[in-house]
C-alpha cells in the first residue's frame, strides 16, 4: 500500500571510499573496543565472528582472516574448509543495538589458495553484476529502492515432531485479541486489512518503528519514512533512500539486523517471513529499480508510455519474461508462495501497466521528473538474499535491452476483476517454489552472461532450496487435519 512522501528523487547518496587508514581512525576517535566481522552466507543470513580492537591493524584489509567455510550453509565441503575474510573498509559502521561498543565490517569471502573471490560468496556475484553493467556499455550505474515489510509480533512460537505441529503468534495489536478478557482490555485494534494506517493507540508501534528508524540513520542509512501497513497486528514498512546494488544489499542485511535487534530489546520479535498470518496480507519486498548513465535516468522519455523509454520497456520484457527463474531467488521459500496467491493484492499478473498495483510491474507516477523514473517489481519479498535477488533482476532486465524484448502491451486496469478468457490471457507467476526452481534450472543462460552467476552457484542453490522444500512436503499441514481427518 503506498504512503508517499516521496520528493522527486535526487542522485543517489555517495557511497563514501572509506580506507583502512579511515577505519583505524574512526575505532580510535569511537573508542571502540570490538571489531565484528560479518559475511553473507547463500540463503542470505549475516554470520560473524569478532576480534578485539587490538586485533584491528591496516593488514587485516589485505592479509585477511581465515573462518571454517565447512560450517556455512551452501559454501564449502569439508576437505576443502579453509576460507578467508577479506574485510571492506568501506562498509564501516559503528554498531547501533550492541552494549560493547564496537564497529562492525562487511567482508567479501575469498578462496586462500587462489586468493580469488569466492564464487560462492553472494556480495562477489552482486559485485561481477555492478561491473557486468558498465562493460556491457548500456548504463554505468544500476540504482535500487527495496520497500521492506515485515511484522512485529508480541511472540512467535512453533514447534514441529513426528506427532504434533503448530505455531502460535501473538501481538497486542492483533484483532483476535479483541475479546481477550482478565486484564483491561484497551481494544482500539487494525481489523484485518486496515493496519494502513491509524494513528495510536491503534497503531500500538509508532514508539518502536521509531526507534529503528534512528537505529538505521546511526549506520548512516537514508531513512525515507516509515509507517504501519496493511496487516493487522504489527505489520509494518520502514523505507530507505535508493542506491547503488552492492551498497543497497548491505543496507538490506543491516536493516534485517537493526529491526530484528531493536524489536528483541523491546520485548518484540519481528520475522520477514512473506505470510506469517492466515487471512491477512503478506510482506513483500517491492525493488523500484532504473538504470543511468553519466547521472542521467536512461529509463525516462517525456514521450514514451508512462514517461519510459525504449530502453526500459525492453527491461520489462526481460524482467517479465525470464520472472518465474528470477523469484528462485527473489521469492525464495515455500512461504513465498503463501503470498504469491490470487487475492491479497498478490503481484502474480506478469503485466506491465502504470500506477496499477495489480500488475506485477508498476510504473510509479507520483512525479514527472526524469530522476524519479523506475520500475516497482512488486514480486520479490524479504525471505530473498538481495545480493542475489538485485544481480538476476539486473541480469534479466539487461538480457531484455539487449534482445530488445517487447513485453506485453500495459494493462491499465484492475487485472484482479478480469474473468474468463480476458484473465487466461495473463501469464502469471508460478504457484510453488519447485516450479520457479524448475524455471531456473530451465533458464540460467541470461544469468551468467560475464560469468555474473555460475553453474556452480545456481546448481549449489538449487541443492539447498529443493531440500527445504521437500522438508516441507514431507510434513502434514495442520489445516489438512481439519480438511481429511475424517476421510
Ligand atoms: N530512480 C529511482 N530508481 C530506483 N529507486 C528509486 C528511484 N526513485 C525512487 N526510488 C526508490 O523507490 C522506493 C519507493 O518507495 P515508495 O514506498 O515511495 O514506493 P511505492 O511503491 O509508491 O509505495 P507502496 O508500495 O508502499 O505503495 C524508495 O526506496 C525510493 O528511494
Ligand atoms: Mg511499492
Amino acid at each position: 500500500m503506498t504512503l508517499t512522501v516521496e520528493r522527486p528523487a535526487t542522485a543517489a547518496p555517495a557511497v563514501p571510499k572509506t580506507s583502512p587508514k579511515d577505519v583505524l581512525r574512526l575505532a580510535k576517535e569511537q573508542q571502540v573496543k570490538i571489531v565484528d566481522l560479518r559475511f553473507v552466507d547463500l540463503p542470505g543470513t549475516w554470520q560473524h565472528f569478532s576480534i578485539p580492537v587490538e586485533e584491528l591493524s591496516e593488514g587485516l584489509f589485505s592479509d585477511g582472516i581465515g573462518f571454517d567455510g565447512s560450517s556455512i550453509r551452501g559454501f564449502q565441503h569439508i576437505h576443502e574448509s579453509d576460507m578467508l575474510l577479506m574485510p571492506d573498509p568501506t562498509s564501516v559502521f559503528i554498531d547501533p543495538v550492541l552494549e560493547v561498543k564496537t564497529l562492525d565490517l562487511i567482508c567479501d569471502v575469498i578462496d586462500p589458495l587462489t586468493r580469488k573471490p569466492y564464487s560462492r560468496d553472494p556480495r562477489y556475484v552482486a559485485k561481477k553484476a555492478e561491473e557486468f553493467l558498465p562493460s556491457t556499455g548500456i548504463a554505468d550505474t544500476s540504482f535500487w529502492g527495496p520497500e521492506i515489510e515485515f511484522y512485529i509480533f508480541n511472540s512467535l512460537r512453533f514447534d514441529q515432531g513426528q506427532n504434533f505441529g503448530y505455531y502460535y503468534i501473538d501481538s497486542e495489536e492483533g484483532i483476535w485479541n479483541s475479546g481477550q478478557n482478565g486484564t483491561p482490555n484497551l481494544a482500539h485494534r487494525p481489523r484485518n486489512k486496515e493496519g494502513y494506517f491509524p494513528v495510536p493507540p491503534a497503531d500500538k508501534l509508532q514508539d518502536i518503528r521509531s526507534k529503528m528508524v534512528r537505529a538505521l540513520i546511526d549506520t548512516g542509512i537514508a531513512v525515507e519514512v516509515h509507517h504501519h501497513e496493511v496487516g493487522t497486528a504489527g505489520q509494518t514498512e520502514i523505507d530507505m533512500r535508493f542506491s547503488t546494488m552492492v551498497e543497497m544489499a548491505d543496507r538490506v542485511l543491516k536493516y534485517k539486523y537493526v529491526t530484528k535487534n531493536v524489536a528483541a530489546q523491546n520485548g518484540y520479535v519481528v520475522t520477514f517471513m512473506p505470510k506469517p498470518l492466515f487471512g491477512d496480507n503478506g510482506s513483500g519486498m517491492h525493488t523500484h529499480q532504473s538504470l543511468w548513465k553519466n547521472g542521467s535516468n536512461l529509463f525516462y522519455d517525456r514521450d514514451g508510455y508512462a514517461l519510459l523509454s525504449t530502453m526500459a520497456r525492453h527491461y520489462i520484457g526481460g524482467l517479465l519474461k525470464h520472472a518465474p527463474a528470477i523469484l528462485a531467488f527473489a521469492a525464495p521459500t515455500t512461504n513465498s508462495y503463501r503470498r504469491l496467491v490470487p487475492g491479497y493484492e498478490a503481484p502474480i499478473n506478469l503485466v506491465y501497466s502504470m500506477r496499477n498495483r495489480s500488475a506485477c510491474v508498476r510504473i510509479p507516477t507520483y512525479f514527472d521528473k526524469p530522476e524519479a523514473r523506475r520500475l516497482e517489481f512488486r514480486a520479490p519479498d524479504p525471505s530473498c538474499n538481495p545480493y542475489l535477488s538485485f544481480s538476476a533482476c539486473l541480469m534479466a532486465g539487461l538480457d531484455g535491452v539487449i534482445n530488445q524484448i517487447e513485453p506485453p502491451t500495459p494493462m491499465d486496469m484492475d487485472l484482479y476483476e478480469l474473468e474468463g478468457e480476458a484473465k487466461k490471457r495473463i501469464r502469471q507467476t508460478p504457484g510453488s517454489l519447485e516450479e520457479v526452481l524448475d524455471a531456473l534450472d530451465a533458464d540460467r543462460d541470461f544469468l551468467m552472461r560475464g560469468d555474473v552467476f555460475t553453474e556452480d552457484l545456481i546448481e549449489a542453490w538449487l541443492v539447498l532450496k529443493r531440500q527445504s522444500a521437500k522438508e516441507v512436503a514431507l510434513r502434514p499441514h495442520p489445516y489438512e487435519f481439519y480438511l481429511y481427518s475424517d476421510v
